[in-house]
């Protein structure tokens, strides 16, 4: 069967085979530090469920496991505002927490997860883990302590990133062409 998005895509970034093998790595440093400590993994969807499936597959550790809806985009630029889409929070106080995302953009919507968290339930240590980081100057001080791959400043999607909610399926990791752009602005 043809491959239909790959007409979409203007510059592949990273293939499914290389984005795997940092996974491989980076579960393995996760395992050694969390190997003698309760660990609570919370992922922020949608963006990080592709990656949050492959990684945590890779962590042979008892972990539990929340996630939480959290949305910051529409198209391709940040509203600059988090919108919850629950308001639970998870019971973690005294645990760990590693926190998962997709990407560490502006860093608004860590910064407001890891407070939320460390204020409202008490956990004992929150760190996180993207599997992206943009190269952007960001003005609150966040930052990952895990971070797959550090990217240029450019707009892409793929392995649980989207544009407008599609694309997330991608098995790899791209940039789009403009038609494709166009044909999914809303
Ligand atoms: P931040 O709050 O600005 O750090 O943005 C984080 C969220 O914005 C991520 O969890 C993504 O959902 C979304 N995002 C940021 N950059 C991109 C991108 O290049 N492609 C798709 N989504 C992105
Ligand atoms: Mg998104």
């Amino acid at each position: 069967m043809d491959f239909l998005m790959l007409a979409d895509i203007a510059k592949v970034l990273y293939h499914e085979s290389t984005i795997l093998s940092r996974l491989d790595e980076m579960a393995h440093r996760i395992t050694t530090d969390y190997r003698d400590k309760d660990l609570t993994v919370i992922a922020i969807l949608n963006g990080s469920v592709i990656f949050m499936a492959d990684l945590l597959r890779r962590i042979p550790l008892p972990l539990q496991l929340d996630s939480w809806s959290v949305s910051s985009y529409h198209g391709t630029k940040t509203t600059g505002k988090i919108e919850f889409r629950q308001t639970r929070v998870a019971d973690v106080s005294g645990r760990h927490v590693l926190l998962l995302d997709d990407i560490l953009d502006s860093g608004l919507t860590l910064h407001s997860i890891r407070e939320k968290i460390l204020l409202e339930a008490g956990a004992a240590s929150v760190k996180s883990c993207v599997l992206l980081r943009k190269n952007v100057s960001r003005a609150r001080e966040v930052d990952a302590d895990y971070v797959g791959f550090d990217i240029p400043d450019e707009f892409v999607v793929g392995y649980g990133l989207d544009y407008n909610e599609r694309y997330r399926n991608l098995p790899f990791i791209g940039i789009l062409n403009k038609e494709a752009i166009l044909r999914h602005a809303r």
